[in-house]
């Protein structure tokens, strides 16, 4: 879940409670949350509450980590994220000075990836001009500070310093990642990967497709807001695809058919494994359903995106492709871009309109595919 994974580091401040509604609502957006907590933090809200809301063990000792010599490293690595909610004065003043005497300060100075804190502690504590001065050296080292609100804190006065509510901290996440709400309550269903059609109990019959381009739809998809069914073709035949499509079809806005499906399978699959001993075997295969087409007559108001993979006559095939499997929009891609990290694509839609993409990652390619759908949705 590359890009996915949010480190979450909670300190020791009366409202670090409110950090668990704010992973329980990253959670239910897919997110992978990694909690590191500081000791003091560990005694307003036990390590077991933040286990059990993230689904992933905590760190809070840098040395109880079970076996990890220098467990900082390796939690950051691949965090898309670091933000620290709340952060007391005293873990500002750590971090704007870069030290490393605890798990939480140790993970913030070894992580490569965009950081955002939350401020919250006593009026006078925020106002102090340490913290202020502390503020403006993190800021100046580029990290995201969201500023705290104003009102009743638990030390019984009013004033600067309160948590402020995590639907603000959520927005800053998502900005930050650079997620949208193009696709805010629409649900997409992506195919990726090639379709495997049984011989006998051991072989299969498939093809070379990588599966990047489903990969890169999908993470296309969550970042436009969407609700995405990712499908993995590689376990499954052509019945076992269809089916888990059919099952999310009805409720879908767009189907992708990123999956390389098999034209062919097995005229018979035979139950006993087959014997290499002939010199010549003949297995005859029989043509698959083709799904988009099938999807294509029980289509009410969904999108569908298809895939063409040419080696000659690129767009005349294409436009064949979109017109038979009636398509609202079909990707060409040459052969050349089998396996590949960039491809050439033609999109072309059902008015005829052809754009391409010249020599582009397949990350970008997806995200303007996916573009194309949310301002389809708009029309
Ligand atoms: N596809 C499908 N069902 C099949 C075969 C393909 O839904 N049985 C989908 C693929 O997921 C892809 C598109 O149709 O989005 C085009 O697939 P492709 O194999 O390139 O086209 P075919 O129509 O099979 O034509 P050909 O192989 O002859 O080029």
């Amino acid at each position: 879940m590359r890009g996915r994974k949010i480190i979450i580091g909670v300190t020791g401040g009366i409202a670090c409670y409110k950090a668990v509604s704010l992973i329980s609502a990253l959670r239910q957006q897919n997110f992978q949350v990694q909690v590191v907590m500081t000791e003091n933090a560990a005694r307003f809200v036990t390590p077991v509450t933040f286990r059990a809301i993230s689904r992933q063990p905590v760190c809070v000792e840098e040395f109880a980590a079970g076996g990890e010599p220098v467990p900082h490293i390796g939690l950051v690595e691949d965090a898309a994220l670091f933000v620290v909610a709340p952060t007391t004065a005293n873990t500002i003043a750590k971090l704007a000075n870069g030290l490393a005497d605890n798990v939480l300060t140790a993970s913030f100075l070894a992580a490569r990836c965009p950081k955002i804190i939350v401020p919250s502690m006593n009026t006078a504590m925020w106002e102090n001009s340490l913290t202020q001065e502390n503020l403006q050296k993190l800021q100046k080292h580029g990290v995201a500070i969201i500023e705290p609100d104003s009102g009743y804190l638990a030390c019984g006065v009013s004033g600067a310093g309160r948590y402020p509510d995590n639907k603000i901290i959520l927005q800053k996440i998502q900005e930050t990642l650079g997620f949208t709400a193009k696709l805010r309550g629409k649900k997409i269903i992506i195919t990726g990967g090639g379709t495997r059609e049984p011989l006998d109990p051991v072989r299969v019959l498939t093809n070379n497709s990588s599966g990047q381009m489903g990969l890169a739809l999908q993470a296309a998809a969550e970042k436009a807001g969407a609700d995405v069914v990712y499908i993995n073709a590689a376990a499954l035949d052509v019945s076992g695809l269809k089916a888990k499509i059919a099952a999310e079809f009805a409720g879908a806005d767009a189907l992708i058919m990123a999956a390389a499906v098999s034209d062919y399978r097995a005229a018979q699959v035979s139950p006993r494994k087959i014997k290499s001993a002939p010199k010549k075997l003949t297995i005859e295969l029989t043509k698959t359903e083709d799904l988009l087409k099938y999807f294509a007559g029980q289509k009410k108001k969904q999108y569908l995106v298809g895939f063409a993979l040419e080696s000659e006559d690129l767009l005349k095939n294409a436009e064949q492709k979109l017109r038979e499997k009636n398509l609202d929009l079909i990707a060409a891609n040459d052969i050349s871009a089998l396996g590949g990290v960039e491809a050439t694509v033609i999109l072309l839609d059902k008015n005829g309109a052809a754009e391409t993409l010249e020599k582009l990652p397949k990350v970008q390619i997806a995200e303007r595919i996916i573009e194309r759908i949310a301002t389809a949705f708009c029309a």
